[in-house]
């Protein structure tokens, strides 16, 4: 018997099974019912008392040997199909040619973040859950100011107010309460608005926000920045106008067109035929802001500017749908495989 025992150990170690037939042989050959390993528990009465303990172990441990070795090519034999079926074999080398690509998005707040960075402006961030005070009144948005309006706002909390942030100028509040003067900035993020979804608009959208704030900080230099940015991002050609504009938040504001970069300025659908395409707002940090903000507004003076990743990327790459930026359609995202 100890003869058989050692025979079947060395049997079973050196087995493999290629397929599941040849495991349900080897099954039914050593533990079904007749099979070889309950055969030799039957002669186990036989065995002299003085060997039984011995021979008993010996027995279990053989019994145990052969159903690890069958659960064991049991489950290399499932991983085996399952790799089949997914139609992956793990072990060839990888495909590099199917490296991701940028998102237009990103391509193009990368490009407005170096323009910037080359003339001394730092990154920072800020939440994209805001309270009233960073979102709104700090930035002197009067009490019934239409875009606290739930139509405009997604309010997520009330006493206190808790918003999804509507613009990045909130991060300016941050920055001035947070750092003192000389600031020079700017604020990339995701901002929320509760809009329908169309063609043209989204309920989150991305803009860039600018902050300078120094002592004699001028509208020159405003200008003379914008005029810099709008020459390194849409070419040396371009032409910039300012307009008059409002915001709650700077003053005097005004709002900012660069000469289309399409046709040139002669006019072209993407212009809708006037020459000029509206990129960004713009203006001197109001007075009371700085105050909100604890920077003494007799010191230092400030201008502030944002524009929308969104609005600038459809225009530079004539995309007709604001919804493609959000579908995550790898034939739309393909189509910027190699920009950088
Ligand atoms: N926050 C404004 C918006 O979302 C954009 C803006 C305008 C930002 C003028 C500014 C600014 O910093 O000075 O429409």
């Amino acid at each position: 018997m100890q003869e058989l025992i050692t025979q079947y150990f060395s049997e079973i170690d050196r087995f493999t099974a290629v397929n599941a037939d040849e495991l349900e042989q080897f099954r039914i050959k050593y533990l079904s019912k007749k099979g070889l390993i309950p055969s030799l528990f039957d002669e186990f009465k036989n065995v002299a008392p003085e060997l039984r303990r011995e021979m008993g172990q010996a027995l279990n441990e053989l019994k145990n040997k052969a159903q690890d070795k069958i659960n064991l090519l049991r489950e290399q034999l499932e991983a085996n199909t399952t790799e089949v079926k997914s139609g992956i074999d793990l072990s060839l080398p990888v495909d590099f040619s199917q490296a991701g690509s940028r998102h237009p998005l990103s391509i193009v707040r990368n490009e407005i973040v170096q323009i910037f960075s080359r003339i001394g402006f730092i990154v920072a961030e800020g939440p994209e859950i805001e309270d009233d005070w960073h979102n709104f009144s700090a930035l002197n948005f009067q009490p019934d100011h239409p875009a606290r309006d739930m139509q405009d706002t997604f309010f997520i909390g009330k006493d206190p107010e808790i918003v999804l942030r509507t613009h990045t100028s909130s991060v300016q509040i941050r920055a001035m309460e947070q750092r003192k003067p000389p600031l020079r900035e700017i604020y990339p993020g995701r901002v929320f608005r509760n809009e329908a979804i169309s063609a043209r608009a989204h309920c989150i959208f991305h803009q860039v926000e600018g902050l300078y704030v120094d002592h004699d900080v001028s509208f020159a230099d405003l200008k003379q920045t914008l005029y810099y940015f709008a020459h390194e991002m849409f070419g040396e050609g371009t032409q910039v106008r300012f307009r008059p504009s409002y915001f709650p938040f700077t003053e005097p504001s005004a709002e900012m067109d660069v000469s289309c970069f399409v046709c040139g300025g002669k006019g072209c659908p993407i212009c809708k035929y006037s020459g000029w395409v509206e990129i960004l707002g713009c203006g001197m940090v109001d007075p009371s802001v700085l105050e909100n903000c604890g920077i003494n507004s007799e010191e230092y003076t400030g201008f502030a500017f944002g524009m929308g990743i969104e609005r600038i990327t459809i225009l530079k790459y004539r995309i007709q749908d604001i919804r493609l930026f959000f579908e995550n359609d790898v034939r739309f995202l393909k189509q910027f495989s190699g920009v950088v």
